[in-house]
């Protein structure tokens, strides 16, 4: 079969499209027939070799953490998924990606493909809507009548994070370039204020119960949105190459975001997009043979605003 994989660390020219042995399911595991994966910023500094630490891949590594295709095979012990259906899911970090024609995923972690959108638009959603819902519900225990600012709003996380707070029934403040600012408008902000052009922390005037942070801001931008939150509020920061800042004195929490795989939460977006509730914007699509192409424009910051995904597979 074909995949990309990089056998060293390096920058995007370590990437190869290539052949691979397609891989066999074992117990409890399926194969998929690869619909497309998608580009997350978190690629590149696998690719890289700066996640040995946290994230540790063996190489030949094959990347894309985000899987949307039809299962293939089943290996053993596997009862809830059955050959032909399609799946979405948020592969283990450590293991085999999905930048490859087929993939290896644990059962447990799949969850059905909406109907209503293409399959391949479907790698759009599984690692950056679960980001969005665990930063906002399970960290940020958001609840409705509450206001949240959602700084970096423009981004892949950001769009989910907007139009779930909005359905939850909160304000939302975002903050967004004018590049994305009518999407973010249109998933439902209710405030959107340039980053680029205004103060963000003079452009809030009321305290948030929440903020969240998407952005690859300075640790003194970050560190100013705790002043935005009322006592007793929360940050959540997804950019934990920094660390959340919190004021114990007030009781504002702040908490670094690692996103987990849960195949009920993404059964659970899966269904709001069934229903259009929850809308899957792909800002780019690019064949698998060009996604060493892509990881250059990430490096040279040539990416547009939102998710890419990467195609696999005509399904
Ligand atoms: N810790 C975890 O588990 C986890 C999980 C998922 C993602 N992440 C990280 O979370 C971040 C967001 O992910 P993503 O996929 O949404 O990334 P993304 O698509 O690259 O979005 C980031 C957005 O930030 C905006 N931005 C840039 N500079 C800004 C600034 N100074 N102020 C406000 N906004 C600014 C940009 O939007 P505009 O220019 O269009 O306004 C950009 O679209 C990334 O750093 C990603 O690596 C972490």
């Amino acid at each position: 079969m074909k995949a990309v994989r990089f056998h060293e660390f390096g920058g995007p020219e370590v990437l190869r499209f290539e052949d691979a042995e397609r891989p066999t399911p074992g117990a409890g595991q399926v194969r998929i027939r690869v619909a497309a994966t998608s580009f997350n910023g978190v690629d590149g500094n696998i690719r890289a070799g700066f996640m040995q630490g946290p994230i540790p891949v063996e190489l030949p590594h094959t990347p894309g953490l985000d899987v949307a295709g039809t299962v293939d095979a089943l290996g053993a012990d596997v009862d809830d998924v059955a050959v032909g259906d399609q799946v979405i899911g948020f592969l283990p970090m450590t293991g085999i990606g999905a930048a490859a024609e087929y993939v290896i995923a644990p059962a447990e972690i799949l969850t059905g493909a909406p109907r209503n959108i293409p399959l391949a638009d479907a790698a759009a959603l599984p690692l950056v809507g679960l980001t969005a819902w665990q930063a906002l519900f399970d960290h940020g225990k958001l609840t409705a009548g509450q206001r949240v600012l959602i700084n970096g709003a423009g981004g892949a996380v950001g769009g989910y994070a907007v139009q779930l707070a909005k359905e939850a029934g909160a304000t939302v403040i975002a903050t967004a370039s004018a590049r994305s600012a009518d999407r973010v408008s249109a998933a439902g902000a209710d405030q959107v204020i340039d980053h680029t052009a205004t103060d963000v922390a003079g452009a809030v005037t009321e305290p948030v119960d929440l903020a969240l942070n998407l952005a690859p801001v300075t640790p003194e931008q970050l560190a100013a949105l705790v002043a935005l939150i009322r006592d007793g509020g929360a940050l959540v920061n997804t950019t934990v190459w920094m660390p959340a800042p919190s004021d114990e004195e007030r009781g504002v929490r702040g908490i670094d975001l690692f996103v987990r795989s849960d195949a009920d939460q993404l059964a659970d977006l899966a269904a709001r997009v069934g229903t259009g509730e929850l809308r899957v914007d792909v800002a780019r699509r690019v064949a698998l043979a060009d996604l060493p192409a892509l990881h250059a424009d990430a490096a040279a910051g040539t990416l547009p605003s939102g998710k890419v995904v990467v195609t696999v597979a005509d399904a």
